[in-house]
């Protein structure tokens, strides 16, 4: 039974959270919905410390989320993600957070929205689709282009199905097959070119994604005339605290944990290496 309470002055204990359901993404994606018994609801694009005891801890984005529960899209990479995937509905997660900042959604009422997301990049940014999935109306128009690398790479598949059907959503595969045929093929760079630029100045872009995903598709947002501090990225990097305490994260003066990992691609760009 978990009878744990949050310990709002001791930030770095974990607080057990219940496996509500699993969903299998693809052969190394999972997504966890957990019982939410922690203080707070998370922002969108904030990211908790996630454990299990004795094996050890990272940093996992919320990828979509309501009062009560948060998902976890979580890819078996290593130590910890590898011992997570053998867990079953009913076992318990470790959470410290939510930390980081976030994307500020109020902040594109009005605007056109366009959101660029490369594999696992899809996770971070998706609370942000559903949400304007559910608030169409507060936005001047809204673009997503998303790019995996195989068709058995897609993540959500469910959540695309039901986002083509309300906002243009292209989505490309890197390598195209039988099954993706007269479907977009190529780069998500190939497809930038197929957003409308007519009102440049009211658009604003998310890029999120692997670093030389976010770098190229940035600079081709750029070279289309859109502001480098109209473009958000969210950065991953190694981190241990999450807090800003352990400098893990540090480039310069910057602590991505804690002063991130959202920023104005005016920001981000020397980051990217
Ligand atoms: C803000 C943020 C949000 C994130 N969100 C998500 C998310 O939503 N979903 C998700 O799946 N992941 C996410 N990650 C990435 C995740 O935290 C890492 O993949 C984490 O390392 C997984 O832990 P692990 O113990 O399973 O893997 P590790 O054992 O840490 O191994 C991960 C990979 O890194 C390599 N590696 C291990 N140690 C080192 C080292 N010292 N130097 C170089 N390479 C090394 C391993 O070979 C392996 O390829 C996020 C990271 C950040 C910073
Ligand atoms: S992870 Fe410790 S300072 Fe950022």
């Amino acid at each position: 039974m978990i009878n744990q309470t949050y310990d709002a002055n001791n930030i770095f204990i974990p607080v057990p959270h219940k496996i509500m359901d699993i969903i299998t993404e693809t052969e190394i994606d999972k997504t966890y919905r957990l019982n939410l018994n922690v203080a707070g609801l998370p922002s969108y694009g904030q990211f908790y410390e996630v454990s299990l005891p004795k094996i050890g801890e990272a940093p996992i984005s919320v990828s979509d989320f309501e009062k009560d529960w948060i998902d976890l899209t979580i890819r078996k990479i290593g130590t910890l993600t590898n011992c997570i995937h053998s867990l079953k509905i009913g076992d318990v997660l470790y959470l410290r957070g939510p930390y980081g900042n976030f994307f500020p959604v109020d902040s594109f009422a009005g605007k056109h929205l366009v959101i660029a997301a490369g594999g696992c990049g899809l996770a971070p940014v998706r609370s942000v689709i559903n949400y304007f999935y559910r608030n169409l109306e507060k936005l001047a128009k809204f673009e997503l282009l998303m790019g995996f690398k195989t068709i058995n790479d897609l993540l959500f598949k469910y959540d695309i199905d039901r986002w083509e059907k309300k906002f243009k959503s292209i989505i490309t595969l890197d390598h195209g097959c039988d099954l993706w045929a007269d479907r977009p093929v190529g780069l998500i760079t190939d497809y930038v070119g197929q957003v409308d630029f007519s009102d440049k100045e009211n658009i604003c872009v998310i890029i999120v994604g692997p670093p030389v995903m976010i770098k190229f598709t940035a600079d081709k947002f750029v070279a289309a005339g859109i502001k480098k501090e109209n473009i958000i990225v969210s950065m991953e990097r190694r981190m241990s605290c999450g807090v800003g305490k352990c400098g893990h994260c540090k480039i310069d003066s910057t602590y991505i944990c804690c002063d991130g990992p959202v920023f104005t691609y005016e920001r981000a760009e020397r980051f990217i290496d």
